[in-house]
């Protein structure tokens, strides 16, 4: 028989990844989301079967990591033999507005699940895999960062994570659990929420390429991150549930690049040179050259003179807004994935030019979409940040 899994934060980019690997494993996959006025399941929506149907390899359970009690008893009905606990309030800007929150749901929610787990007497079924995060490194002691790295972290989001890792250890430690945790480097894909830079840059852009948009407005540009695919980050999470011993692992693809430089490389995809002038909020993204050929070839021919003709009058397309910076931030990010890769056999697929190149693609396609509806009419709202 298929194994269970229980999935919290299935409604995120990792968890519904996550999910669609598994059922194709065989898995019954379980998982938790959150009740909200709009619906939330968009990037699972491909997955749904009806509750009518017998035999579901994908359940939802409504619940909120906040709720000890919720927790508990989904577990106790679903009893999964591996749970992935990747729900998260997972914006570090965001965690400086509201810090109690994130300290609850990604601190205690995490514990909630342990101790669920081991007050269920299930310590001996079920694996535990906590999603862990190289913002735990924060200021950073030394470069590259290993799973013996000393951490630092510099925003609420960190220290809530910080307890969690802790206390997963401290599980598995007092009480014998299967617990372990990924710490993963920055990971992105073409559903990697809005908000975070990467989409906020592969969208903008996009944005801008069809005259959606005149201006992408960025905070600090000179932090450096780890940045891979999120298919390739999953399935190290699962790997890391297979191993007979629960242990910790740096999940990263051992590549730092500036913020700068993606967005570079993401204007680049679609053929057009940027230059940058200009220190800290004065600094300015300027278009220098657009290659036609690649440009018509990602963009299409009728998007061309039009972007031409407007770049003419404005070429500064990437500005500084201070508002984005952090109170505290992280500077640099590289992780030495070596443990991973020796005793998971884990190796990430994706380059940084095949990530940006696939989520630029995807943006283009959607945004296209909005430029359809604008030209039939309809009102196309932007949503910034
Ligand atoms: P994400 O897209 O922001 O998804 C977060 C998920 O958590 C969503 O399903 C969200 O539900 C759910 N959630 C938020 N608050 C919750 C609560 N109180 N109770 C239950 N569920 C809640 O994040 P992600 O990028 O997939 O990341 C997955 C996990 O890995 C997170 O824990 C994140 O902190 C961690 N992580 C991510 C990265 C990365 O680069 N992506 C790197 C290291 C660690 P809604 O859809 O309803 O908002
Ligand atoms: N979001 C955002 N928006 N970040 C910006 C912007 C902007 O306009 N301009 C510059 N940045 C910089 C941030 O200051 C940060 O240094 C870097 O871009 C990456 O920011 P995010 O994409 O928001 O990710 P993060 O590194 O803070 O956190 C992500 O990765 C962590 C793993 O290291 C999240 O996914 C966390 O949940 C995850 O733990």
């Amino acid at each position: 028989m298929g194994k269970n899994a229980l999935i919290t934060g299935i409604t995120g980019q990792d968890g519904a990844y996550l999910a669609e690997f598994l059922i194709k494993k065989g898995y019954i996959v379980h998982g938790i989301k959150r009740r909200s006025s709009l619906l939330n399941t968009d990037r699972i929506d491909h997955l749904y079967q009806d509750p009518h149907i017998e035999k579901r390899n994908l359940i939802l359970h409504y619940g909120d990591l906040s709720d000890s009690m919720n927790i508990t008893r989904i577990i106790q009905e679903c009893r999964p033999d591996e749970i992935y606990n990747l729900g998260a309030m997972s914006h570090v800007k965001v965690s400086f507005d509201v810090p109690e929150y994130t300290a609850n749901t990604d601190g205690i929610g995490t514990l909630r699940i342990l101790e669920a787990v081991r007050l269920l007497d299930m310590k001996d079924h079920t694996r535990i895999y906590q999603a862990s995060s190289s913002e735990l490194y924060g200021l950073v002691r030394e470069v590259p960062q290993t799973e013996n790295t000393p951490f630092y972290p510099r925003s609420p989001y960190a220290c809530a994570k910080l307890y969690a890792y802790w206390i997963t250890v401290n599980y598995r430690e007092a009480y014998g659990l299967h617990a372990s945790n990924g710490i993963l480097f920055n990971h992105e894909s073409p559903i990697r929420g809005e908000t975070f830079v990467s989409r906020k840059i592969t969208r903008a852009l996009s944005r801008i390429v069809l005259g959606l948009q005149d201006t992408l407005y960025m905070g600090n540009l000179s932090s450096k991150r780890d940045w891979g695919h999120a298919k390739d980050y999953i399935q190290a999470m699962y790997l890391i549930l297979q191993q007979e011993q629960p242990d910790d692992y740096v999940i990263a693809t051992g590549v730092t690049t500036a913020v700068r430089e993606f967005v570079s490389k993401s204007f680049a995809s679609l053929g057009i040179e940027l230059s940058f002038k200009g220190e800290k909020e004065k600094e300015t993204g300027k278009v220098i050259s657009i290659n036609d050929a690649l440009f018509t070839e990602k963009a299409g021919r009728h998007y061309l003179d039009k972007f031409k003709s407007r770049i003419r009058t404005n070429p500064l397309v990437v500005k500084v807004d201070p508002g984005y910076y952090r109170p505290t931030e992280v500077d640099l990010l590289l992780g030495d994935p070596t443990k991973a890769r020796e005793k998971l056999g884990w190796k990430p697929e994706y380059d940084l030019d095949g990530l940006i190149n696939e989520m630029v693609d995807s943006d283009l396609l959607l945004m296209k979409k909005e430029n359809y509806l604008r030209d039939g009419g309809y009102n196309i709202l932007n949503y910034f940040e």
